[in-house]
């Protein structure tokens, strides 16, 4: 069986083959961390975007949206704490000269202590059947006792360390734990040090007058200085939110997993102002609404976990990740975090413009408290990829590589095939396609015998196949083929806006959100 890093491999490789990703100026050999997304990629992303757009502000009438530009007053990021905090723990090996995040590595330390247990825990398992009780197990078992004393150990200097941003300790960890660089196999590591992740540039043409200006590295920041023109401009009432998506920027000193951590990336945020006193409620709200989100994709349920952070950011008063199990494990693909009203009480002080809310219920001004939903395109879109990506082994004893994609988010639609290439047989394809590309991408394909058509379209993620043959132009019917069971059903030609709207509608997703 394949590794997960050999499917990894394959579907990094099958997103440059097909179009999704590219290296970004990979003439020139590619730039670190930095991609392009071809023409099937940029649909995908398109679609995942608006099913987002639309789950916010068209399920939630509170909710509505801005589009604020990527550059901002420098004072915004003061303000904001990233000038002071937007920091990231550096440790180098001074074998292999590779540059690591210190906590990253003790987080790894840490799911191999986890992985040790699991590893018990389902060799007990089927060993014992159902007379199994995993409590006792992990009570009583020695070696679980002991990996889950050396875990705990470790993840409380680790909370420390993060909480007291003591770097000298977060060194000792690693040192004391026998955490090796992976390439050089030594523990010969240097001292830790704070990085500032964010890009800098200046703005204004003359030296002396320029003025240093940062590129966002969250779109949050953009809702919050604007927080007061749309909550007068659309005369809204607290509780309300205020979406966006956007790119954001991030030095990103270790940047791998292809997609996955990148420095020019984009983000789909949320800021939802409450009553102080509230959040909390509305914390949990959307903590279950954006799981249901995610799971309405039919991806697997299993695949997502709540993980609560172990330290706060300096913002927030309470935080969880959404993660999705990827092939290289468990991450995080969105943060659901309760700000606080540190981000609007601080803008006020920074600017010294009143910004409170004044709540006609309560006839009282306050400073509303935050709860923001952050989610990463690009993640998501790799989660999906990644979810979606199937090598099968057909009855025929052929394979097959097909992207199961949600039908809702797939680039194309439908593709349209005349079974020959004469006959009339073109004409009438491209007369399905000219009636059906006002509501949906349509490709159409004439080239080479119709299963490698098929084969091809499986690859993108097309769900249906539609083949034009002589018998159409008597009947007016087609065969329809669809992508994930690659069953054929014979259709009448006026029945295809409905058979197709019925599978890739994004009303499919909304209605699972809603119920
Ligand atoms: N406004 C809050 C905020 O930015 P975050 O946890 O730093 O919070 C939110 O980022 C989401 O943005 C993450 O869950 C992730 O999906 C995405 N993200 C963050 N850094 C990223 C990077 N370097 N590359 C790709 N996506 C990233």
């Amino acid at each position: 069986m394949a590794s997960q890093e050999d499917i990894f491999k394959k579907l990094i490789a099958h997103c440059k083959e097909y179009g999704f990703v590219f290296p970004s100026s990979e003439i020139y050999d590619g730039l670190g961390a930095v991609y392009d997304y071809g023409q099937n990629g940029v649909e995908l992303k398109n679609n995942l975007k608006r099913y987002w757009w639309d789950a916010m502000v068209l399920l939630n009438e509170n909710v509505v949206g801005i589009d604020a530009a990527v550059f901002m007053h420098p004072t915004t990021w003061k303000a904001s704490g990233h000038v002071d905090a937007f920091n990231d723990p550096l440790i180098d090996n001074k074998d292999s000269k590779k540059r690591y995040r210190a906590d990253v590595l003790i987080e790894e330390l840490l799911a191999k202590y986890e992985e040790k247990i699991q590893k018990e825990i389902a060799k007990a398992a089927k060993r014992f059947g159902d007379n199994f009780d995993e409590r006792q197990f992990r009570e009583t078992n020695p070696r679980v006792l002991e990996n889950q004393a050396k875990h705990d150990q470790i993840h409380a200097r680790f909370v420390k360390a993060l909480n007291d941003s003591d770097l000298a300790e977060l060194k000792a960890i690693i040192i004391d734990y026998d955490v090796v660089d992976p390439i050089s196999g030594t523990k010969n590591w240097t001292d830790v040090r704070q990085f500032n992740l964010m890009f800098s540039t200046e703005m204004g043409s003359a030296a002396d007058t320029a003025m240093k200006i940062y590129l966002r590295p969250e779109t949050a920041q953009g809702i919050f200085v604007n927080y007061l023109n749309v909550q007068k401009t659309g005369r809204m009432k607290i509780p309300f939110g205020i979406a966006q998506i956007g790119k954001a920027f991030r030095n990103e000193i270790v940047a791998r997993q292809f997609i996955f951590r990148m420095r020019e990336f984009e983000q789909m945020e949320m800021q939802f102002f409450v009553r102080p006193g509230e959040e909390m409620k509305w914390f949990e709200h959307w903590k279950q609404l954006r799981l249901k989100w995610h799971k309405a994709l039919g991806l697997g349920d299993h695949k997502y976990r709540f993980h609560d952070h172990d330290k706060l950011a300096h913002y927030a008063n309470a935080a969880t990740d959404i993660e999705f199990e990827l092939p290289f494990g468990f991450k995080e693909i969105e943060g659901i975090h309760s700000r606080t009203d540190f981000d609007l009480s601080s803008h006020e002080k920074y600017s010294g413009k009143n910004i409170k809310y004044f709540d006609p219920e309560l006839n009282q001004s306050y400073t509303p408290y935050v709860i923001e939903t952050s989610i990463g395109v690009d993640r998501t879109f790799l989660s999906i990829m990644a979810a979606s990506y199937e090598e099968e082994l057909l009855a025929s004893g052929e394979s097959r590589i097909v992207l199961k994609l949600p039908p809702a988010l797939a680039p194309v639609k439908a593709a349209i095939f005349p079974l020959v290439r004469k006959d009339g047989l073109p004409e009438a394809a491209r007369s399905i396609l000219e009636q059906l590309k006002f509501d949906f991408k349509c490709t159409y394909d004439e080239k080479d015998s119709i299963g490698k058509r098929y084969r091809r379209q499986d690859a993108t993620g097309t769900p249906i196949c539609i083949t034009v043959d002589h018998q159409t132009l008597e009947d007016n019917c087609v065969t329809v083929r669809h992508r994930d069971n690659m069953r054929q059903e014979r259709v009448p030609i006026h029945s295809l806006h409905h058979l197709i709207n019925e599978q890739v509608s994004l009303k499919n997703l909304f209605k699972k959100i809603v119920e």
